[in-house]
């Protein structure tokens, strides 16, 4: 099929490329000319694992190309997904700004070039935003407005996009949901068809209730640091039940990144206008803002100061495998230890140079070793694997002293305790 995709971000790029892979006809729109002259040359604008290796391959096939106006260049295309941002405003709600601009575009085109289209809305939007692109764009028969909610997950967004763990299509037409048969035929996953108001309130209950589980482990492992019991153990025992399942259950330093920060404050907003309150989601958002802060003060407790002290950060992004920074709790922790007088030092693999901008009084090393070297405690903050996987002697010898905080619970244990490291994880010891 002949396909165009309005922005070319993480969700954007990712779509597109898979499209390729799937043998459509692709091109990726975006109004950064920049970045298109990037992606022409095969160039991913964001670190992500084969992401890369895939644009190349379909560039190269001719199955994807990039271009700066939807009426000049994807004129042909019969599915047309809008893959914009929708950043959080000041009040808390999606910004719609760059959907609503893509929508005016889409109208034009079909204006100039009148056929038989899909708009497909794939930017997470609150709910009722699709039913007012369809409103928008009802003076055209031809055309339908799908909402299909993207769940990939940075790091990993490529093998996600490929092998989803489920397709939501929301229509109010036959022929939209075969349109969209079609476009997935390749893809084997449970569908779930629907409404587009319910395709929009699935992805926000999810990341909501991702969100919420993540937040009521952490609210736990403040008890668990109490009581002496060990969170990892009991999230074990807890995932066994199938009700449960053990995924999205691990303590740490709280939640970051583009989605579930900036989704779960939308869906409060939506709340909230329409008079009903979300208390279970309020307090999952100020576990998150909390959770660094108690790390930090526990921190400060176990090191009778943190004054001078010189504590190594291992790892800035908001999770492993990505350069993504935004929401990642290596900020507030930051800012804490460095308000608490603590000398920092941080690595991260790819994203020291873009937190450096914002915390230039840290000292950015090129290694993990580096950092550690005459540390007092080492703290680990996103679990890349070179900053789990240590040479736990190196270490030991590197430090001022050997003690190690685990903000990810992802260092192991036993291991470290044997090679004579005082250890303390989040809600475990
Ligand atoms: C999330 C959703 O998983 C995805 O479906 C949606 O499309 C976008 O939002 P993403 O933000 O890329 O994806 O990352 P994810 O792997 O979900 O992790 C989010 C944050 O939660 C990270 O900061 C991670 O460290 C944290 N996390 C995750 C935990 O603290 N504990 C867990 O058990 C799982």
């Amino acid at each position: 099929m002949n396909v165009a995709v309005i922005g070319t971000g993480y969700v954007g790029l990712t779509t597109a490329v898979s499209l390729a892979l799937h043998g459509h006809r692709v091109i990726g729109i975006d109004v950064d000319e920049e970045k298109v002259k990037q992606l022409r040359k095969k160039k991913s604008p964001i670190y992500e694992p084969g992401l890369e290796e895939a644009l190349e391959t379909v560039v190269e096939q001719g199955t994807l190309s990039f271009g700066s106006s939807l009426a000049d260049e994807a004129a042909e295309a019969e599915i047309l997904f809008i893959c914009v941002g929708t950043p959080e405003s000041e009040d808390g709600t999606a910004d719609l700004r760059y959907l609503f601009a893509a929508v005016e575009e889409l109208r034009l085109l079909q204006q100039h070039d009148p056929r038989k289209r899909a708009v497909v809305v794939k930017s997470t939007v609150p709910v009722g935003t699709g039913d007012r692109v369809a409103d928008l764009l009802r003076e055209f028969a031809s055309v339908h407005v799908v909402s299909n909610p993207e769940f990939l997950r940075e790091g990993r967004a490529l093998r996600d996009a490929l092998n989803p763990s489920r397709i939501v299509i929301g229509a109010d037409h036959a022929e939209a949901f075969a349109l969209m048969d079609q476009l997935y035929e390749r893809l084997s996953a449970e569908w779930v068809r629907t409404t587009r108001a319910n395709a929009e309130m699935i992805k926000y209950a999810s990341n909501a209730f991702l969100a919420t589980r993540i937040s009521f482990m952490n609210e736990l492992s403040r008890l668990s640091a109490a009581l002496g019991t060990d969170i990892e153990v009991i999230a074990r025992g807890m995932g066994l039940d199938s009700r449960i399942g053990p995924e999205f259950l691990r303590a740490g330093l709280g939640y970051g990144g583009s989605c579930f920060p900036k989704d779960t404050i939308a869906l409060l907003q939506v709340a909230k206008e329409q008079g009903v309150s979300l208390g279970i989601l309020e307090q999952v958002r100020e576990v998150n803002r909390t959770q660094p802060s108690w790390y930090v003060q526990l921190m400060r407790e176990r090191l009778q100061g943190l004054v001078g002290k010189r504590i190594a950060v291992l790892g800035l992004s908001f999770k492993p495998d990505t350069d993504d920074i935004r929401e990642a709790r290596s900020l507030p922790v930051l800012a804490e230890l460095l308000e608490a007088g603590a000398l920092v030092s941080a690595y991260d693999p790819v994203s020291a140079e873009a937190v450096a901008r914002l915390y230039p009084q840290v000292r950015y090393a090129q290694d993990v070793y580096e950092t550690l070297t005459d540390a007092d405690a080492a703290l680990l903050v996103t679990e890349w694997k070179d900053c789990v996987e240590l040479q736990w002697d190196r270490v030991k010898e590197v430090m001022a002293s050997p003690v190690l905080f685990d903000g990810r619970n992802a260092w192991p244990t036993q291991i470290v305790k044997r090679h004579g490291f005082t250890y303390c994880g989040v809600g475990k010891s």
